[in-house]
C-alpha cells in the first residue's frame, strides 16, 4: 500500500494544506506516535466543543465513546502497521453528545518508513443515520399498510361464512318452527359455523396487531390435512355457489409442519379461492388437492398441490401474479393480494409457492413447507380454529 511521506520536497507549500485543512467541511485531526492529538481543524473544534488549546496533547481515546475505546486502540495499532483504514465509530463531544462518524485514517511515515503520526478525517453521520431511521420507519409503515390491506382481503371469506350461516339460521327458524328438536340441532350447527368463522377473524386481527408490534407468532406442529379441511370450510360458501367439485386427496394425520396455524390455513384459503374463481363458468369445475414429499433448497418438505381445471395462468405471468395488487379480475372482484400474502407466509415458514400452468389446461399451485419428521401427538397439533388451545 503506498504510504504518504512528509518532507520538504513533497509538500510544495505547507500553507496551502493548512488553509484546506482549516476550512475542510469534515473534522480532521492528527495524532502522534504516543496517541496524543497534535493538530485539529476548525470543524473539529466546532463539532466536539473542545478548544484547540485543550485538545493539543490530549489522548485521542478520550474523544471516543466509552464503549468503543478498546476497539479504537486496537484500530490504531493496525493502522500504524497497515497505513490506511476506514471504519465507522462513535465520538463523544465535550458535552457528552454521541456522534456517529465515518473515520478515514492514514499513517504518516518518514523517508526511512518509520511511523510518525496519523491523520484522520471524520464524516459526521448524524444526518445520514436520522434519514436511514426515517426510511426504515417509512418502510415499516408501508409494510403494515400492505399487511392491513391483506388482512381486509382475508377477512372476506369468514365474513361471508358468518352471513351465510346467520341467513340459513333465520330460514331454519321458520322451517323448523314446529319441530323443536330439529330447530335446536340446526341452530347449534349454524352457530358453530358462525363461531368458527368469527374465530378466524379474531386470529387475523391478532396477526395484524402482532405484525405492527413486531411480535413473531408462535410456531407449533400443524397437520396440513386438518388445515386444508378447515380452509375448505372457510371457502365452502364459494365453491357451493359456483358449483365447484372439490377432490381432496389429503387425509389428516399424514403431513405435518411447524407453523403458525392461522397463517398456513390462510395460504390454502387463498389458493383454493383462486382455483374456484378460475374454474367458475367452465364446463369442468374441479379443484383437486394433493400432497407428496419434495425438497426445497435441500430441506425435506411436504408439497401441497392445488390443481384446477381453469384456463391457466396467462403465459409469462407466473411471477407477476405473486406481486401485491396484481389482478386480472374486474374491479370489486379482486384486490391482487391473495397470492402475495400466501407467498409471504410460505417464505416466512422457510417454504415456497410455485405455479405450473399450460394455457387452457388449468393451473397447479404448489405450497412447499418443511416436513416435520416426527409425527406429533394429537394434543400438540393445532388447527386455525383452535389457536393456542
Ligand atoms: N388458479 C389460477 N388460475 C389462473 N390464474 C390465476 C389463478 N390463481 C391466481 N391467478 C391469477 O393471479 C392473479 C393474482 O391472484 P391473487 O390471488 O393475488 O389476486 P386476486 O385473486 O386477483 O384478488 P384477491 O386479492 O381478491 O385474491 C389473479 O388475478 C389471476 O390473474
Ligand atoms: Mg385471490
Amino acid at each position: 500500500m503506498p504510504r504518504m511521506k512528509i518532507g520538504s520536497t513533497e509538500i510544495p507549500d505547507a500553507n496551502i494544506f493548512e488553509i484546506i485543512f482549516e476550512n475542510f467541511p469534515d473534522m480532521i485531526h492528527s495524532v502522534d506516535h504516543a496517541d496524543r492529538i497534535i493538530y485539529a481543524n476548525k470543524k473539529h473544534e466546532q463539532v466536539l466543543g473542545y478548544p484547540r488549546a485543550e485538545l493539543r496533547g490530549m489522548e485521542v481515546r478520550q474523544l471516543y465513546a466509552e464503549e468503543v475505546r478498546d476497539k479504537v486502540e486496537a484500530g490504531f495499532r493496525t493502522l500504524k502497521a497497515d497505513g490506511e483504514k476506514t471504519v465507522e465509530s462513535l465520538l463523544c463531544a465535550r458535552d457528552g453528545t454521541l456522534i456517529p462518524v465515518e473515520v478515514r485514517s492514514f499513517g504518516i511515515y518518514d523517508d526511512a518508513g518509520t511511523f510518525m503520526n496519523t491523520f484522520s478525517i471524520f464524516r459526521d453521520l448524524r444526518e445520514i443515520k436520522a434519514l436511514q431511521a426515517s426510511l426504515i420507519h417509512a418502510g415499516r409503515l408501508a409494510a403494515i399498510g400492505e399487511m392491513a390491506s391483506g388482512i381486509v382481503h382475508d377477512i372476506n371469506n369468514p365474513i361471508t361464512t358468518i352471513f351465510c350461516s346467520d341467513d340459513l339460521a333465520l330460514q331454519d327458524l321458520d322451517r323448523f318452527s314446529n319441530d323443536p328438536v330439529a330447530l335446536r340441532e340446526a341452530m347449534s350447527r349454524r352457530l358453530t359455523d358462525s363461531l368458527r368463522a368469527a374465530e378466524v377473524i379474531r386470529a387475523l386481527s391478532e396477526r395484524l396487531r402482532n405484525f405492527a408490534r413486531g411480535v413473531a407468532e408462535k410456531r407449533v406442529p400443524v397437520d396440513l390435512g386438518d388445515l386444508l379441511a378447515e380452509a375448505l370450510f372457510l371457502v365452502g360458501h364459494k365453491f357451493k355457489e359456483l358449483g365447484v367439485t372439490i377432490d381432496n386427496r389429503v387425509e389428516p394425520g399424514r403431513c405435518f409442519t411447524l407453523g403458525a396455524p392461522n397463517q398456513v390455513e390462510q395460504v390454502f384459503v387463498n389458493l383454493i379461492a383462486n382455483a374456484c374463481d378460475a374454474v367458475a363458468g367452465r364446463a369442468d369445475r374441479i379443484v383437486r388437492l394433493e400432497a407428496d414429499a419434495a425438497q426445497h433448497e435441500g430441506v425435506p418438505c411436504w408439497r401441497i398441490r392445488v390443481n384446477d381445471t381453469g384456463p391457466g395462468v396467462p403465459p409469462g405471468m407466473s411471477e407477476e401474479i405473486f406481486q401485491s395488487f396484481f389482478t386480472t379480475k374486474e374491479r370489486g372482484k379482486g384486490t391482487g393480494l391473495g397470492l402475495a400474502m400466501a407467498r409471504g407466509i410460505a417464505r416466512d415458514h422457510r417454504g415456497e409457492i410455485t405455479v405450473e400452468s399450460l394455457p387452457g389446461l388449468g393451473a397447479t399451485f404448489s405450497v412447499l413447507l418443511p416436513r416435520l419428521e416426527e409425527t406429533p401427538g394429537r394434543a400438540a397439533v393445532q388447527t386455525g380454529a383452535n389457536p393456542g388451545a
